[in-house]
């Protein structure tokens, strides 16, 4: 059910857990699971040199965000703004449909991690420019 590659990431999963002074995060959550991701970046020159995740995840998010982080390490904030969760997917030579939307967190919190950076630094980040932090995807109203 699950490739070799899905299977040793999700055993072995790579750059997990934070950066301190980040300069972009990202949190999502999954309307779908209630999971949630964190993802940080550390941005040099417009280039992502490190990055990290944490999850409350099932193992499909484990592996899913752990190939997004070294798919995304080392490219332009642009390039990284590509990456889409069928890419990260392909990546592991695919996942059961049924678990198809643990990828769309990595994707989206590689985004809203972009998008934080952009915000803090006050730059429009090319592909991102009609990006909105989606809240329907997160629980957590301040009243
Ligand atoms: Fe929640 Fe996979 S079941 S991220």
């Amino acid at each position: 059910m699950y490739s070799e590659k899905v299977m040793e990431h999700f055993m072995n999963p790579r750059n997990v857990g934070e950066i301190e002074n980040a300069d972009g995060i990202g949190e999502v959550g999954n309307a779908k699971c209630g999971d949630i991701m964190k993802m940080y970046l550390k941005i040099e020159d417009g280039v992502i040199v490190d990055v990290k995740f944490k999850t409350f995840g099932c193992g499909s998010a484990i592996a899913t965000s752990s190939i997004a982080t070294e798919m995304i390490k080392g490219k332009t904030v642009e390039e990284a703004v590509k990456l889409t969760n069928r890419a990260v997917v392909e990546a592991l030579d695919g996942l059961p449909s049924q678990k198809i939307h643990c990828s769309v967190l990595a994707e989206q919190a590689v985004k809203a991690a972009l998008y934080d950076y952009a915000q803090k630094n006050n730059i429009t980040i090319e592909g991102l420019e009609n990006y909105k932090p989606s809240d329907d995807i997160h629980d957590h109203h301040e009243h």
